[in-house]
């Protein structure tokens, strides 16, 4: 069964090839697709065997979100409200939600996570990348791992996120735990390995063992790296060749010239910032440099609990002096390249119909209308979406 998407009034590609410029646009278009896949995309008036109607609105690849912490339980209100008083974030409130991670019960941490990838699928996004880091035992990295590996491929496994309780002052044999047992434990459920290489978490030695541990166990690399202060962690991702170095809200000069001359994609996390009351990175001095950039919602209890990439555009435009075409690349392809994967992204004959449209006749209004929710209507996803039966059985136990 085929479906045109007709009458579009912008259509971003971001297919060169296909349409002007960078992101391939072209106006007054259709898409037609065959099940998961498009089959075509060009002018407007294309025949299929149903038809959407889009009204003059833009059809955009659907968002890539290549760094979330979705497996997770409980809630951080408090510490978030504290912090707008003036508290400092030093991510210290990640073992707070290990302990919630760890008593709730593989079920409740699906329903959780069904929530939150309704809401992203909602919010235009169509592929995301699940964190584990909240169980930080063996068992409870097992379970996180394996309940995000029900929904998606793009799976890290982040025991190394902080020391829980049990090792504090024992950070070495944490790491040995990291790299021995717990990794055991995840590798059938995980694409990647991460670590947060920062003061108070785990310095640049440590990092550097438990990406090692990762990559002779097969895995691919990324890394938590300048979120908090300037310090070894971008140099170290480069030199790992991570696919992506996350944060980067302290990039130095030398940072940025490791990072233009890798592959190695700098991930901005914009609303991590925004929530934690942090300065935003200089995205523009990395763009300029040569980097290849992408953005990210981060969503997680503590520091960023947001799934909207709107959002996460309009930060990056008003906040990081970024072009709004640069902000919505960032978010489609450039998320896609810090997944190493060339399939999602774009909208292209073969390529899979993941796309979202908005509310709007074109994309400058996704930074221009910052907090409206302007996604009219989200096609296709690489995650499985929650069941319309376990939206209404969540709805009527919330009631
Ligand atoms: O990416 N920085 C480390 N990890 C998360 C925060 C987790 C938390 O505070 O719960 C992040 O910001």
């Amino acid at each position: 069964m085929t479906l045109v998407i007709d009458n579009i009034g912008e259509l971003v590609t971001n297919a060169p090839e296909l349409g002007a410029g960078p992101l391939g646009i072209i106006e007054n278009a259709s898409v037609v697709v065959d099940g998961a896949t498009v089959v075509s995309v060009g002018a407007a008036g294309a025949v299929a065997d149903e038809r959407l109607d889009a009204g003059g609105r833009c059809v955009l690849p659907g968002f890539v979100d290549s760094h979330t912490h979705m497996v997770f339980a409980g809630d951080r209100a408090e510490e978030f409200t504290r912090r707008m008083a003036g508290e400092p974030y030093d991510g210290g409130g990640i073992r707070v939600t290990m302990q919630a991670t760890r008593a709730a019960g593989r079920e409740a941490l699906r329903e959780g996570l069904d929530r939150h990838l309704h809401e992203a699928h909602r919010a235009g996004t169509t592929t995301v990348e699940i964190k584990s880091g909240y169980g930080l035992s063996v068992e409870s990295e097992a379970e996180t791992t394996s309940v995000a590996a029900g929904v998606t491929s793009e799976t890290t496994f982040m025991g190394a996120h902080v020391v829980p309780d049990e090792y504090l002052g024992r950070t070495d044999d944490y790491v040995d735990l990291v790299c021995g047992p717990m990794l055991d434990a995840v590798r059938p459920h995980v694409r990647w390995i991460d670590a947060f290489c920062e003061e108070g978490a785990f310095d640049a030695d440590q990092s550097r063992a438990v990406l090692e541990a990762g990559r002779a166990a097969g895995l691919g690399l990324r890394l938590h790296a300048n979120q908090l202060d300037y310090g070894p962690g971008v140099r170290l991702g480069v030199d790992m060749g991570c696919a992506s170095v996350d944060h980067c809200t302290y990039l130095s000069g030398d940072d940025i010239e490791a990072l233009a001359a890798s592959d190695t994609v700098a991930t901005f996390l914009p609303s991590a910032d925004f929530s934690t009351r942090q300065p935003y990175p200089d995205a523009r001095r990395a763009i300029d440099a040569g980097v290849t950039v992408a953005i990210a919602s981060n969503c997680n209890p503590g520091s960023s609990y947001t799934t909207s990439i709107s959002f996460c555009i309009a930060l990056a435009v008003r906040d990081m002096n970024m072009t709004i075409d640069e902000a919505i690349a960032a978010a489609t392809t450039g998320g896609a390249a810090a997944l190493r994967r060339n399939d999602v992204g774009r909208l292209a004959p073969d390529g899979p119909a993941h796309l979202t449209i908005i509310d709007a006749p074109s994309r400058h209004h996704l930074a221009y209308r910052p907090g409206v929710p302007l996604i009219w209507r989200t096609l296709g996803a690489d995650y499985v979406q929650p069941s319309t039966e376990h939206e209404t059985r969540r709805r009527k136990a919330s009631s």
